[in-house]
């Protein structure tokens, strides 16, 4: 019989999701000695090689396939049982996995604050992450509670709107549409520049889907990785930005970024709480969602009539 360790296999599991060991040792909160040393291990024991490293690139062998395709389950189960386990000592302790896509920054942390000094017993693993990143750890169900602007069609879920989001364009203060005393018509945002997060965004999406709609191709200068990035570039007139108003903080960038009145906008969506319903709700996870929808007030503004996103 092998002698393999639940360590091994969750850090064979991220290094093999992630192609990288550098990333699994940043989300696995390890260095990469530490995940090299595991993987190794897990090697000897196997007796086959699992992973090749070819230049920077991370392959899975086809014993690492196998390993691959079998250990997502068990490190499932084995998380079900700690949860179960936890539920049976007094409800409200164990581990909270919750996966929420970047824009969220701006608000889950405030959340969570008061979420944590409540129930000092439950430990949160927060991952932030794109949206494209986050479907696909729903798809693998690592998570409790996923957080998301644009839920996917097709999977089986629970949504449930939470929060409003609304979305805004963003021009630098000084942009010639800010002083022309009325509503800017949608066909002469067409003619600026924009400015737009990375594909597998739910950002860059939903401004994708509102362009289409409208039967125009947006004239996109740059895409940046991050909604900050986008503000800085927004206030050095590099063009304008459609974003969650989750972004904007209270100072608009010193004032150097303004808020354009556009026919249409704010487009008014909602932040979702999303579960896969193939997981069962821990005692943990279900206490997290009802202290989020009796606290979301804490950040002004619950969502109301929801508006599917566009
Ligand atoms: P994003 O998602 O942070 O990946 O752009 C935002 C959203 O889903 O609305």
């Amino acid at each position: 019989m092998m002698h393999v360790s639940l360590r091994q296999l969750r850090t064979f599991e991220a290094v093999a999701r992630l192609r990288s060991f550098s990333r699994a040792a940043e989300e696995l909160h390890v260095t990469q000695p530490t995940v090299s040393k595991q993987i190794r291990l897990l090697c000897d024991e196997i007796g086959l090689a699992l992973l090749e490293q070819i230049g920077k690139k991370v392959f899975l062998t086809e014993a690492g396939e196998h390993l691959y395709a079998t250990c997502g389950d068990w490190l499932e189960t084995w998380g079900r049982f700690e949860q179960t386990i936890a539920d049976m000592k007094g409800v409200k302790k164990g581990r909270l996995r919750i996966a929420s896509v970047t824009t969220t920054k701006y608000f889950m942390p405030r959340l969570l604050g008061p979420f944590c000094a409540q129930y000092p017993g439950i430990d949160i693993a927060l991952e932030v992450i794109n949206r494209d990143r986050l479907l696909e750890r729903l798809a693998r169900n690592q998570d409790d509670i996923y957080v998301m602007g644009v839920p996917p069609d097709g999977m089986n879920i629970e949504c449930e709107p939470f929060l409003e989001n609304s979305l805004v364009v963003l021009a630098p203060s000084s942009h010639r549409l800010t002083t022309l005393g009325r509503t800017v018509r949608f066909a002469e945002l067409a003619q600026e520049h924009f400015l737009v997060r990375e594909r597998g965004s739910g950002t860059r999406l939903t401004m994708e889907r509102l362009f289409e709609e409208h039967g125009v191709r947006p004239n996109i200068r740059m895409e940046l990785g991050s909604n900050e990035a986008i503000k800085q570039a927004v206030a050095g007139g590099l063009g304008l930005a459609i974003l969650s108003d989750s972004t904007i903080g209270e100072d608009h960038l010193n004032h150097q970024v303004c808020v354009l009145d556009v026919e249409g906008f704010p487009i008014r969506r909602s932040w979702y709480l999303v579960r896969s319903k193939e997981k069962r709700v821990s005692v943990v996870a279900a206490t997290f969602l009802e202290f989020l929808k009796s606290h979301v007030n804490l950040l002004g503004h619950p969502a109301k009539e929801v508006q599917q996103a566009v």
